[in-house]
């Protein structure tokens, strides 16, 4: 499969933000990505649909909103009419969650099983308006989850950091994650965390073709070099 990478405007300078976005452009990224964070699913605060609506302008290039977000329902339809071409919801989001994280502000937020009707909504939601829907995990969550909507979705998004923040570590269990799922999907498997030199050749002999990054493009002396050498590598 083809290689495309997908930059998060998460480590960008804020106050230029129409210059990170050229810049994207410039050295040939395939899509944006946008995490959006509300203080509750993930202990951080970003981008809400104005500010998303306001980088809709200045790009052609396809948006993807990441909700790490509670009750993700009540905001997709804002997502989509602020121009994301691309809306990921959690798995988190819609089945019970481990002990471990039931309460306000414990993190990350995992489960074992989702409510598949309840998911199914959602997804149906999105592709109802014209746009791709994509389902995530986070690293605690089992792959088998997403087993029964597989059908439903055009990408999985496996996050291999715990959400909230960039330029975090590799989580090393999500290869096998990626794997798994490879084995039964066809669609767009998506990494969300860590990639850089080191882990990016693991991640896509794993199975994976489409490379989330943040740190690694915006902090990189070279960034025209960071998405040649992405899109160089060779997907199973
Ligand atoms: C983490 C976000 C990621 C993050 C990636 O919660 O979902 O998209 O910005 O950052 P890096 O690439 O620096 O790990
Ligand atoms: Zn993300």
């Amino acid at each position: 499969m083809k290689i495309e990478v997908s930059v998060s405007l998460l480590s960008a300078d804020f106050g230029k933000l129409a210059e990170a976005i050229s810049l994207s452009e410039k050295f040939g990224v395939d899509r944006l990505h946008i995490d959006v964070m509300d203080g509750h699913f993930v202990p951080n605060i970003t981008i809400g649909p104005v500010v998303l609506a306001a980088v809709r302008k200045y790009t052609k290039l396809p948006i993807a909103a990441h909700l790490m977000i509670e009750h993700p329902w009540d905001y997709i339809d804002d997502f989509i009419n602020a121009g994301a071409d691309l809306i990921g919801i959690h798995a988190e989001c819609y089945g019970e969650r481990r002990a471990s994280c039931r309460e306000y502000g414990q993190y990350p937020k995992e489960v074992d099983a989702i409510d598949v009707e309840m998911v199914r909504r959602d997804l149906q939601r999105i592709r109802d308006r014209g746009k791709k829907a994509c389902l995530v995990i986070n690293p605690g969550t089992p792959v088998g989850c997403l087993e029964r909507v597989l059908g439903e979705v055009d990408s999985v998004l496996v996050m291999s950091v715990n959400p909230g923040f960039s330029g975090q570590k590799f989580i090393v269990d999500a290869l096998g994650k990626i794997k798994l799922l490879r084995e039964k999907f066809d669609g767009d498997i998506a990494v969300d965390g860590g990639i850089n030199g080191e882990t990016v050749e693991q991640v896509v002999r794993a199975g994976a073709n489409v490379l989330v990054t943040a740190s690694y493009f915006f902090n990189h002396s070279d960034p025209a070099g960071v998405v040649r050498t992405l899109k160089g590598l060779q997907g199973v």
